[in-house]
């Protein structure tokens, strides 16, 4: 008997050693678990299946030989993951053999961008002449044929209407010959910039307009509890309730709270994340959401809208679901003064294009407004008031 409870004794000591050695060496070995940053891939990417689901299936039509059936618009205010959800097809691709050129509108002129990215580093630099844009449906369709080419379009609502009408045509040409596809990432501010170049382009998009928001709430928990538990790190629920609650389901602020709980363990520590550690991380993560607040609201002052945000802002405030419809809207920004209905479309435009408000694609009508983040309007509400009519 006695012998046995020493066996189990040394055994489960054997075992506690085994489980802190591994956290040990988790927390060793990875200083950054979450990814707070620019379109970095964080360690769980939840909430996208829809999104993944159409760019797979745009994938698996490249990799049969055949061209999508149309492009793909990835659309949603800053920071909630449409350049990592590039990154992520990137790196599908490279798995498929696909070729990818990913692009940003800072490179131009577009096409010698294509020939430059496409030439040297493919070894296929005499396919696609630096020349005239009606070449370049030719040089890419014959590319295509030889290879599948996806090219990725990030920013890409900074895109010059030139460029990127010759682009969407480009694209139009090659799909009905070749396995090309074209992906664009954008902010909402993306519709209006597209619609300049090619009205017809969005009668054709079918699912390929997708809407890139805040994830929804078992998405923004698995977001912050998979990746500590893939390390052996459990999260108390209390303690998960309020990082989700102040995170708003954003997907940047949920990679500022995991980046500072986990810098916040010692590497001997192997027990679960409590309130305690919530409330100990809470004034990092809260210094690093103002940083971000208030860079957002000089924006929305320098681009002349904070009198609209603010009017605006009680809407959504507080209420991590709200919508409103357009005519609230439009009564709100009349109430603070803007007569003209002509002044408050160019408002509620530009408020829409910094992605303050913005209309989610792929909604059942009457097509409602949501809120970027909501907290953001408690910022700006606040701020205004403290800082007063000098701002
Ligand atoms: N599905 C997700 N789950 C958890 N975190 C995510 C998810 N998608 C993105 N993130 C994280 O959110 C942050 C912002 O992502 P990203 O830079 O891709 O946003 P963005 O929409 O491209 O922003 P911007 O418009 O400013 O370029 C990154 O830290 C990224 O790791
Ligand atoms: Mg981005």
């Amino acid at each position: 008997m006695a012998k046995n409870a020493g066996c189990l004794a040394v055994f489960a000591r054997a075992r506690h050693l085994c489980a802190r050695a591994y956290t040990d060496a988790m927390n060793t070995v990875v200083p950054h678990l979450f990814r707070p940053g620019d379109g970095a891939l964080p360690p769980a990417l939840t909430g996208r299946d829809v999104q993944q689901a159409v760019l797979s299936r745009c994938l698996a039509d490249l990799v049969a030989g055949f061209a999508p059936p149309h492009d793909v618009v990835l659309l949603g205010p800053r920071g909630n993951g449409k350049t990592t959800l590039l990154n992520w097809f990137k790196g599908v691709c490279a798995k498929k053999s696909v070729d990818v050129v990913a692009l940003t509108p800072r490179r131009v002129p577009m096409h010698e961008a294509l020939a430059e990215a496409l030439g040297p580093r493919r070894g296929i630099a005499k396919w696609l002449p630096r020349a005239a844009h009606t070449d370049l449906t030719g040089a890419l369709t014959a590319r295509c044929r030889r290879r599948p080419l996806a090219v990725l379009v990030d920013e890409a609502h900074t895109l010059d209407s030139k460029i990127g009408g010759t682009l969407l045509n480009v694209s139009q040409e090659v799909r009905a010959d070749a396995p090309f596809l074209l992906v664009l990432a954008g902010t909402p501010g993306l519709p209006d910039r597209l619609r300049e170049m090619d009205a017809s382009f969005w009668s054709r998009l079918a699912e390929g307009l997708l809407g890139v928001g805040r994830l929804d709430d078992a998405s923004a928990r698995a977001a912050l509890s998979e990746p500590l538990q893939a390390h052996g790190v459990g999260i108390d629920a209390d303690a998960l309730d309020a990082v989700i609650e102040h995170s708003q389901r954003y997907p940047y602020f949920i990679q500022l709270w995991g980046d500072a709980l986990w810098k916040q363990r010692t590497t001997a520590d192997a027990t679960p994340i409590d309130a305690a550690a919530v409330a100990s991380a809470r004034p990092t993560v809260v210094a690093q959401v103002a940083d971000y607040y208030q860079s957002r609201y000089d924006e929305l002052r320098a681009e002349g809208v904070l009198a609209a945000a603010k009017a605006v802002a009680p809407l959504f405030q507080a209420r991590i679901n709200a919508t409103a419809q357009e005519h609230e809207l439009d009564v709100a920004l009349a109430k603070a003064g803007i007569e003209d209905a002509a002044g408050r479309l160019l408002a509620l435009r530009a408020l829409n294009r910094l992605g303050y408000v913005w209309r989610p694609p792929g909604q059942m009508p009457p097509i409602a407004w949501s809120a970027g983040i909501p907290s953001l309007m408690t910022f700006v509400l606040e701020a205004g008031s403290k800082l007063g009519p000098c701002l």
